[in-house]
């Protein structure tokens, strides 16, 4: 089956065609760039610049894919979470559309979508795994019994680990979003040079904090004079992503070691970070257990991953109704 996948979630209009949940026909991604001069995503500019591309990047994911509108089999759209204004727009047009051309419709969670991201690109990835979801707006642990029956371990309290990137980025004048920009300077750098805080690594549960750690890094650089700034750029932006890594790679593998399940995935734009995918790869390999991620473009929001999604909650639960309407915070599975 050919399924449509739309997401505009936050601020990537996102169209893709996927077949049967695993064949990427096409998966047109645009970054709104519109953000950038403020630092961080306007939900309303981000409303308008959707109504003005989905179309054309609809239009362009059918030419990409060399399939027509008649051969669709379903049409899926993210629903939530994410910002109402965006969300709508991409949610309002896949209903016209489905309705217009008599498809069948569903609406996807977000977060599903990552996770399916990764069953989308490895077919040989065990139904029950375990999953990280690391992006701008989640971090959480998930269980995941068979593809739509979801157990949440833990999330963050605060901020997201792709938030907290985001804003010691822009605090050290990097581009947005500065998780990408930061790991590119923090390869250089020396993790060991400040040792910031590891919030919540030791404690009971699956739950994760990272305003204090963003927090530690503001302190940290105002007590610098401008010279000390720029020649330890690296090192503090090292010792940053160590810090929020460690705690990351220490929860799952406790997690993976704890529910005995062989396969983990990590999904969301913090999944593009080579230093979690280096030192989550090797914590778990220690414990005889094994880590996909998804390539960079599927990490970042896209569309191939709620088609894909799409396609495996319509085979579990038939399609949605067109009366779905947008949920700004949509829990996963009712929690
Ligand atoms: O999944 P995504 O596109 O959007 C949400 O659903 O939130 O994730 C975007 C987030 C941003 O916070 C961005 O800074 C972060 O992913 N990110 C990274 C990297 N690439 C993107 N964080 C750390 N290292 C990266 N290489
Ligand atoms: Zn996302």
């Amino acid at each position: 089956m050919l399924v449509l996948g739309i997401e505009t979630s936050c601020d990537e209009t996102a169209v893709a065609v996927v077949r049967d949940g695993r064949e990427i026909l096409s998966n047109v991604i645009l970054s709104q760039a519109e953000h950038s001069y403020f630092g961080g995503v306007v939900p309303e500019i981000a409303s308008r610049a959707h109504l003005r591309m989905l179309v054309p990047v609809y239009r362009q994911s059918f030419e990409e894919s060399g399939v027509t509108l008649d051969e669709i089999g379903l049409i899926a759209a993210t629903m939530g979470p994410g910002l109402v204004g965006p969300l709508l727009v991409g949610l309002t047009f896949a209903k016209g559309l489905a309705f217009a051309a008599r498809k069948p419709f569903i609406p996807v969670h977000h977060v599903e979508g990552h996770i399916a991201a990764n069953c989308l690109l490895h077919p040989e990835l065990d139904e029950r795994h375990l999953t990280l979801v690391v992006s701008g707006g989640h971090t959480m642990l998930v269980e995941v019994r068979s593809f739509g029956e979801f157990n949440v371990l833990g999330q963050t309290r605060d901020d997201a680990a792709g938030e907290a990137f985001d804003k010691v980025a822009k605090l050290m004048g990097l581009g947005y979003p500065g998780g990408a920009h930061l790991e590119k300077l923090a390869q250089d750098g020396d993790p060991g040079y400040v040792r910031f805080p590891r919030a919540m690594k030791n404690e009971p549960g699956y739950n994760f904090s990272y305003s204090g750690l963003k927090t530690a890094v503001a302190l940290h650089l105002k007590r610098l004079s401008h010279e000390e700034l720029e020649s330890h750029k690296a090192d503090i932006a090292a010792s940053f992503q160590e810090a929020a890594v460690e705690v990351l790679v220490e929860k799952t593998t406790r997690a993976a070691c704890e529910l005995d399940v062989s396969h983990v995935t990590i999904s969301g734009g913090v999944a593009a970070n080579s230093r979690l995918r280096e030192w989550l790869t090797r914590s778990l390999a220690d414990c005889g257990r094994r880590l996909f991620f998804p390539s960079t473009p599927l990490c970042t929001d896209n569309g191939a991953m709620i088609a894909a999604a799409g396609y495996y909650r319509y085979r579990r639960d038939g399609p949605g109704e067109l009366v779905a309407n947008a949920v700004p915070y949509l829990k996963l599975n009712g929690k």
